[in-house]
């Protein structure tokens, strides 16, 4: 036997066994092998594929790692449209239901399939010839965006069905479970990057992805929960009967769906799959009840939304009632307060809460908040606590009112609110709280984006007095960070690496993350090229400031007031000994010399397409030159780019009289200084 037929033969075998060890898995929910011998199956077949690019099939494992980022993705008109339900909230709206299916009948209505409303996002997936085809989002329920690339990272969905059936389009609700995305947002927050506020965003977001690493990367999960069509192959005369068919394909159904003989048992049935919904590792937001007989369901047919054969009934709410041991108050980078009520712990929607953000003084008077009160709580998103309101009834006798400390909590200086605003603030700039915030703002994605500092790390630093602020951070070694928690060698060495990367982030970044009041990406990208380094910008004088086409007032005196601290300027200082950048490089200062430039201070609409040159390229271009493109017309705006095919914007500037530039013009322009 030659080396070429081992090859085949041993990929063969390879491939049989890892779809032999998914169904286990996915379908039967009994693997016979660990994870590492199932990863094992995989890497050496996709070793073979490496080494025999002819051996590769479309269900290879590589097929489903990420590639390139896309661009867009492309609509997809869908066969049949993806209706969403009509909801029922209690008992009464249930038996309504029942009522006008029965009227449209003709007869009392028997037989349901009754399954967990799984709250993630509908998805229509099609095979051909039992392979994986396309992966198309619900979109407005006529038209989707085909993610293909990215169904193709869930691992739960089959790159090749079990039988090879000529045509298959089922669809389903992919989800994020509730463990990947606690995960996630664990990591998203030691990397001072946003949090997702429920799983239903996170794996909408992970959807909607362009890059499908990132996707893989997000661990989602599918139930499949119709059979859309089926050809050259028999369809099932019943709902329960093409979830078993769209199972033996290898897909993977909701293991809690049930069927059911009466609506009485559809009752009790929707009652215990409350009762077990904290048991899942996903989130449902209700159950949804189906008229299981095909030829019934065509009977009864379409409201002018949704289909009359099925209903979601939704669960309320979860509420709890518990009682505010304490009001702390915490403080922000920014030096805000906030009101946060320490609750006596109390399981809801599954989980423990303990605390609830009470946002700020005005909304704790609002609700009339004490220490003391029991309160009602309820889950925002099913994520975060909130408290709904106090019962009267239940205030002990002379429980105070609450109110707002006017000195910090952590540092004890003067805390004030200034008009207008509805926090107050730590007026000390050396507050340790503002410190511990001010260096995750430092190392936030937007700002520094240091990876790997994230809440526990900082704090470490923070205890042990190895940072004070930023510029401490540059003076890391290994041997500062060997003695931290959950810091082994490699992750020192990468958190390391990741802070000297920084260094080389463009200046506008170092401006952002000093945070400075008032100076959000937008500021920082406008004060960066319109000064050009640091000492400029520190000793602009406030008129210089507000000179500056887009910095107002406020902005202005924020950054005067900044740097008119000598701890910020020590703080700068020692920032730029580091190496961070302190200033623009040349080359693009060239470039960016305002006051040469056609667009310096000028508000520009664009429209219509640019031969050559994105939208975003175009407006990169303006922002670059000092300008500023702004989206509607208006007499203050001073010109409108017109491109290719400019409709209603053109239109409105000849009518405001506003000067038109065409594509040819712009350029010349763009070239001007
Ligand atoms: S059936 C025409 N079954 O809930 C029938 N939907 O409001 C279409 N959903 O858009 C849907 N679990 O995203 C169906 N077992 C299930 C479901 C389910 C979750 C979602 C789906 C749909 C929405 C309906």
């Amino acid at each position: 036997m030659s080396a070429k037929d081992a090859d085949a033969r041993r990929a063969e075998l390879l491939r049989r066994e890892i779809a032999r060890h998914r169904k286990l898995y996915y379908l039967d929910d009994a693997p016979a092998i660990s994870d590492a011998e199932y990863d094992a199956l995989e890497r050496e077949l996709l070793a073979i594929e490496a080494r025999r690019p002819d051996l590769v099939t479309p269900d290879s494992p590589t097929r489903r790692v990420g590639g390139e980022a896309a661009e867009t993705f492309a609509p997809f008109a869908h066969h049949t449209p993806l209706l969403s339900l009509d909801n029922a909230y209690g008992d009464d709206e249930l038996s309504a239901w029942a009522e006008r299916l029965e009227r449209a009948l003709g007869s009392a209505p028997r037989g349901f399939s009754v399954e967990p409303k799984v709250d993630g996002l509908s998805i229509a997936v099609h095979y051909r010839d039992g392979v994986l085809e396309r992966g198309v989002t619900r979109g407005d329920g006529i038209t989707g965006e085909d993610v293909t690339a990215n169904v193709r990272t869930i691992r739960s969905i089959p790159l090749r069905l079990l039988e090879p059936v000529p045509r298959l389009e089922v669809r389903g609700e992919v989800y994020m479970p509730r463990s990947a995305f606690q995960a996630l947002n664990r990591r998203r927050e030691e990397e001072g990057q946003p949090t997702f506020a429920n799983p239903r965003n996170a794996a909408a977001g992970a959807v909607r992805q362009k890059d499908s690493r990132i996707t893989a990367s997000r661990r989602l999960d599918c139930f499949f929960y119709a059979l859309a069509a089926i050809e050259g192959a028999d369809r099932p005369d019943s709902h329960v009967g093409s979830l078993d068919r769209v199972r033996e394909l290898g897909l993977k159904t909701n293991p809690r769906n049930v069927r059911c003989e009466s609506l009485d048992e559809v009752r009790e049935a929707i009652a215990r799959l409350r009762e077990s919904k904290h048991e899942l590792d996903y989130e449902i937001d209700g159950a949804v009840v189906k008229l299981d007989d095909l030829a019934l369901q065509e009977k009864a047919g379409f409201t002018s939304k949704f289909p009359r054969w099925a209903i979601a009934y939704k669960y309320p709410a979860e509420q709890a009632q518990t009682r505010v041991r304490d009001i702390v108050v915490q403080v922000g980078r920014t030096g805000a307060l906030t009101p946060v009520a320490e609750l006596e712990p109390v399981v809801l929607a599954g989980t423990t809460v303990s605390r609830a953000t009470l946002h700020n003084e005005d909304e704790v008077a609002r609700k009339d908040i004490r220490v003391g009160d029991t309160v009602v709580i309820e889950k925002a998103g099913e994520i975060i606590p909130q408290v709904v309101r106090v019962v009267p009834e239940a205030r002990p006798d002379g429980a105070p009112p609450f109110s707002m400390p006017r000195s910090c909590p952590v540092c004890g200086s003067d805390a004030l609110r200034e008009e207008g605003e509805v926090a107050s603030r730590c007026t000390n700039v050396a507050c340790p709280a503002k410190r511990r915030e001010a260096l995750l703002y430092f190392a936030s994605r937007s700002g520094m984006d240091i990876q790997g500092l994230g809440d526990a790390l900082v704090d470490q630093l923070l205890v042990r007095d190895l940072v004070r602020d930023a510029a401490g951070l540059y003076a890391l070694d290994g041997a500062a960070l060997a003695g931290l928690e959950r810091m082994g060698e490699k992750s020192a060495a990468n958190v390391l690496g990741q802070i000297e990367a920084s260094k080389a982030r463009p200046f506008h970044r170092v401006l952002y993350a000093l945070g400075i009041r008032h100076v959000g990406e937008r500021a920082a990208k406008v004060l960066a090229q319109a000064f050009g380094d640091m000492d400029t910008l520190a000793t602009a004088t406030e008129q210089a400031l507000t000179a500056t086409a887009e910095i107002g007032p406020k902005t202005a005196a924020s950054v005067r007031t900044f740097f008119a601290q000598e701890g910020n300027r020590d703080l700068v200082r020692r920032l730029a000994l580091a190496g961070v950048r302190m200033a623009v490089p040349e080359e693009e200062r060239g470039r960016s010399d305002a006051a040469a430039s056609p667009f310096a201070g000028k508000t520009v609409v664009l429209t219509g397409s640019l031969p050559g040159r994105s939208r975003d390229e175009a407006k990169a271009a303006i922002e670059l030159l000092g300008g500023r493109v702004t989206s509607s017309v208006s007499k203050k705006t001073d010109f409108v780019v017109a491109g290719d095919e400019a409709g209603g914007k053109l239109e409105k500037a000849r009518a405001l009289g506003v000067r038109v530039i065409g594509a040819e013009e712009f350029e010349r322009m763009l070239g001007a200084q």
